[in-house]
């Protein structure tokens, strides 16, 4: 598989108790240097892909800024379609970043057809409850795609990681904590039972910006 899909890098940034958005839904975590570095990973990479949590709480460009850069693919994971229309991963800058808006298969055309004529291209990938990730990886592989920069959030980081898809983590700690049940972690989802049945990564880089620290993890082979 791992040659039929993109190289996926998760990337993200988290307090010290691993929030990644405060309860109310405050992701302001970066500071300006780590932004910098993320808008550097972006540049490198095919392509940026989040869920549909990200765009309707945060309604993000997904663009690259401080570079020069020729642009790249805004990948949206939505089952139904449900995103607006005007959500700004449709309406900033189509001609340098195409979008593309995975669904489930049996999604109505009509929705389609709305989104396709504001530039976006849709994929369809999956009959069960949520977008089927195997699929659509090679999908986006097919269309030249062969780097990933994964921005979650924690629903959609749980589902890559439980299907094994992520090969690289950047993950930047912010140094506070906001505590919180309802704050999203960097991974949500059901978990996994055991530690021992935990991904493992090995620690590959640590690189401390003022008080912020960076780690780099690569998938355990
Ligand atoms: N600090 C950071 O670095 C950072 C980065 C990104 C996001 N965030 C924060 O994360 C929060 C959003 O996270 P979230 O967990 O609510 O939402 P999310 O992970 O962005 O999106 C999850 C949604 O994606 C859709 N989806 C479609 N196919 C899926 C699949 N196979 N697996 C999982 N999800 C799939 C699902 O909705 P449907 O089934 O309806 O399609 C699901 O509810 C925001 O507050 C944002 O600020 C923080």
């Amino acid at each position: 598989m791992k040659n039929e899909r993109p190289y996926i890098i998760l990337s993200a940034a988290m307090t010290i108790d691993g929030k990644i958005a405060s309860k109310v839904g405050d992701p302001d975590l970066s500071d300006n240097s780590d932004w910098r570095e993320v808008h550097k990973l972006r540049k490198k990479v095919d392509a940026i892909l989040v869920g549909k949590g990200t765009i309707i709480k945060d309604n993000p460009k997904l663009h690259i800024k401080y570079y020069e850069h020729k642009g790249y693919y805004r990948v949206i994971l939505d089952s139904n379609l449900t995103i607006p229309i005007d959500s700004q991963v449709v309406t900033y800058k189509p001609e340098i970043y195409t979008t593309i808006i995975c669904t489930k298969e049996d999604i109505s055309e009509d929705r389609v057809k709305k989104f396709e004529e504001k530039g976006v291209t849709v994929i369809k990938a999956g009959k069960k409850e949520r977008v089927d990730l195997l699929k659509v990886m090679s999908i986006l592989k097919t269309k030249g795609i062969n780097s990933i920069i994964l921005e979650g959030g924690g629903t959609l980081n749980w589902s890559f990681i439980k299907n094994d898809l992520v090969d690289e983590i950047r993950l930047t700690i912010a140094p506070w904590i906001i505590g919180g049940v309802d704050a999203i972690s960097l991974v949500e989802g059901e978990g996994f039972k055991k530690m021992i049945d935990g991904k493992r990564f090995d620690l590959i880089n640590v690189e401390q910006r003022n008080n912020y620290v960076t780690l780099n993890y690569k998938r355990k082979i």
